[in-house]
């Protein structure tokens, strides 16, 4: 079953949005099998945006990551990678249609409230980041 890493950045958690953005992706359906309250360490930000290394916003984008806690969440389910980029909506706010996350929520690129991984790889990659293996918890969601 496919997985995607997803974390609330320090402005959603700031704003008290952690119980709505899960609460979107559980009504959507999707299972969720690992989640921490953390703060990023700089060197695990770089890491985990490494591609955006050299990019004029790159040390923004580090120092806003490790600026207060993240809440970050591992998702679970068919096509879970693009549904959740799609609720999540564009990456610029300020152009994300209303009702998706950063559409409702935010008003800049850089303050965009979440992050979701865009690929399988990416999945692969920002999960074992962020989680060990004994994080990752497998159940049945059938009562
Ligand atoms: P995210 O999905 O976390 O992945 C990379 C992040 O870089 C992105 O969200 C934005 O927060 C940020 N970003 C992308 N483009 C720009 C930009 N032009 N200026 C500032 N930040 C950007």
């Amino acid at each position: 079953m496919e997985r995607t890493f997803l974390m609330v950045k320090p402005d959603g958690v700031q704003r008290n949005l952690i119980g709505d953005i899960v609460s979107r992706f559980e009504q959507k359906g999707f299972k969720i099998v690992g989640a921490k309250l953390m703060t990023i360490s700089k060197s695990l930000a770089q890491k985990h945006y490494a591609e955006h290394e050299g990019k004029p916003f790159f040390d923004q984008l580090v120092e806003f990551i490790t600026s207060g806690p993240v809440f970050a969440m591992v998702w679970e389910g068919e096509k879970v990678i693009s549904t959740a980029r799609k609720m999540m909506g564009k990456t610029n706010p300020s152009t994300a249609e209303v009702g998706t996350i950063r559409g409702d929520y935010g008003m800049v690129t850089h303050r965009n409230i979440i992050h979701g991984s865009d690929s399988e790889e990416s999945a692969e990659r920002e999960i074992s980041l962020f989680f060990n293996k004994e994080e990752l918890i497998e159940y049945s969601k059938d009562v």
